[in-house]
């Protein structure tokens, strides 16, 4: 394939980071979709760890394009300091270019983004307060500001009529009024880095793709955050699903040639609702500790179940992948057994599709195929045949009950402990 999207099949953080890291060894073209600095995608690269937020994992190959596609929403404060942490290790970004037409999220959406979850209260959505559902509101709304106003001389004074006017919102919600002078040297400084970043994407992508270019797509969030297919109103505010490819890039629809779906061996979730195959005992706290499963980000704890197979051929379905990426698998070892969730019980019935009403999808308990776990340290085994008996069965079943190739199966954080069983990029 020439074009491929990696997409997230759950509730994200299914190691998204680590699989597009080792892809754009073979990509020309690393490209983010939607989302913004909510991401949080960790790829260990040259033996350091990276935190990613809003610059593709491909920014770490000085000869690849990485793009920040029309669908994303930018935060330019946090973007000039990511690119600033990078610097630091020697990684420039001088081969990082930025749609013009991607959405700003700026200081007054993160101020929302606080107020609206606060006025919440016990209804909240658990946001990573980066102030990303405003952004987007204001993108759907048609009012927000864009990278190509950036790009305007008069771009501060753009600004400072947006805040005061955003000012009375703040107030409404109960928050303190934000003094643009506080921020004016820090916009005006990042505007200055980022102008040169700024281009017309559409051409930019055209062109690309015409001297055939391979372009790797990197979904941020998971599947079950999408706006439309996710949990809603428990989602973020794009979407996230393969087809996000197309209305975020500007890559025509003929050209995305396939998707990867990222799944994880288990299920995990940050943030509230619903979630069918959570666990609150000592698995749970294994698998936390073990994977070290806290926010890249807000470093919140993240809740942990097993595996969901019901929701994840709903995921297969939307995003259309052929093939898989199975992550973390080295952290089900030691588990006393291994659990799949096949099907649901709603009401004393057994369906096996996941219902879009939230009171229904609540009210779901799991339905579980169990399987003997394995306890061999699996993270030097190079290829499927090394694997314990007890993991290739899980990951046939897995398989078949998707319709989809595992191609992919990931036994440690290191780039080198990945089992490639097939190239398909
Ligand atoms: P990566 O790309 C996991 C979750 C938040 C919250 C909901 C809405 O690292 O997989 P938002 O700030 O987007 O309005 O929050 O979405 N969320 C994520 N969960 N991984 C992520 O990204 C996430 N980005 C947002 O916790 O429940
Ligand atoms: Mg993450």
């Amino acid at each position: 394939m020439n074009s491929l999207v990696v997409v997230g099949a759950q509730w994200g953080d299914e190691g998204k980071g680590k699989i597009v890291n080792y892809l754009a060894e073979k990509a020309d073209v690393i490209i983010r979709y939607q989302g913004g600095d909510n991401a949080g995608h960790t790829v260990k690269f040259n033996g350091k760890e990276f935190h990613l937020r809003t610059i593709p994992s491909g920014i770490f190959y000085e000869e690849k394009v990485n793009l920040l596609g029309n669908g994303m929403v930018i935060n330019p404060l946090s973007l000039v300091k990511e690119m600033d942490e990078l610097k630091k290790e020697g990684y420039t970004s001088s081969n990082l270019y930025i749609s013009s037409q991607a959405t700003l999220d700026l200081i007054y959406d993160i101020e929302l983004d606080g107020l609206k979850e606060a006025k919440l209260s016990s209804k909240k959505i658990g946001t990573t307060k980066k102030g990303i559902g405003p952004s987007y509101t204001d993108k759907a709304e048609r009012s927000s500001l864009r990278m190509s106003d950036l790009k305007d001389e008069d771009f501060l004074t753009i600004l400072e009529n947006k805040i005061n006017e955003k000012n009375a919102l703040i107030e409404f919600y109960g928050g303190n009024k934000i003094n643009f002078e506080e921020y004016k040297e820090e916009y005006r400084k990042a505007r200055e880095i980022l102008l040169p970043h700024i281009i017309e994407s559409v051409p930019f992508v055209a062109k690309l793709r015409k001297e055939n270019k391979k372009i790797l797509f990197e979904g941020a969030q998971g599947t079950m955050l999408d706006v439309d297919f996710g949990t809603f109103p428990y989602v973020t505010s794009s979407n996230v699903i393969a087809g996000g490819a197309i209305s975020g890039s500007g890559i025509g629809l003929g050209y995305i040639e396939g998707a990867l779906g990222i799944i994880k061996s288990y299920t995990t979730r940050v943030g509230e609702g619903p979630f069918v195959t959570e666990l609150f005992d000592d698995t749970a706290t294994k698998i936390r500790e073990d994977a070290h499963e806290y926010g890249v980000n807000t470093h919140r704890a993240r809740r942990i179940g097993w595996l969901d197979l019901v929701q994840l051929k709903y995921s297969q379905s939307v995003n259309g992948f052929k093939y898989g990426a199975l992550m973390l698998l080295d952290i089900l070892k030691d588990v006393n057994e291994i659990k799949a969730c096949v099907a649901y019980s709603l009401d004393g019935k057994t369906i096996d599709y996941l219902p879009t009403s939230l009171k229904e999808l609540e009210r779901c308990k799991p339905i579980y195929k169990t399987f003997p776990s394995f306890k061999e340290d699996i993270s030097k085994c190079k290829s499927y045949e090394e694997l314990p008996i007890e993991a290739k069965n899980y990951i046939n079943f897995i398989e078949e009950f998707l319709g989809i190739e595992i191609v992919i199966v990931s036994v440690g954080k290191d780039k080198s402990e990945t089992i490639i069983r097939k190239e398909i990029f």
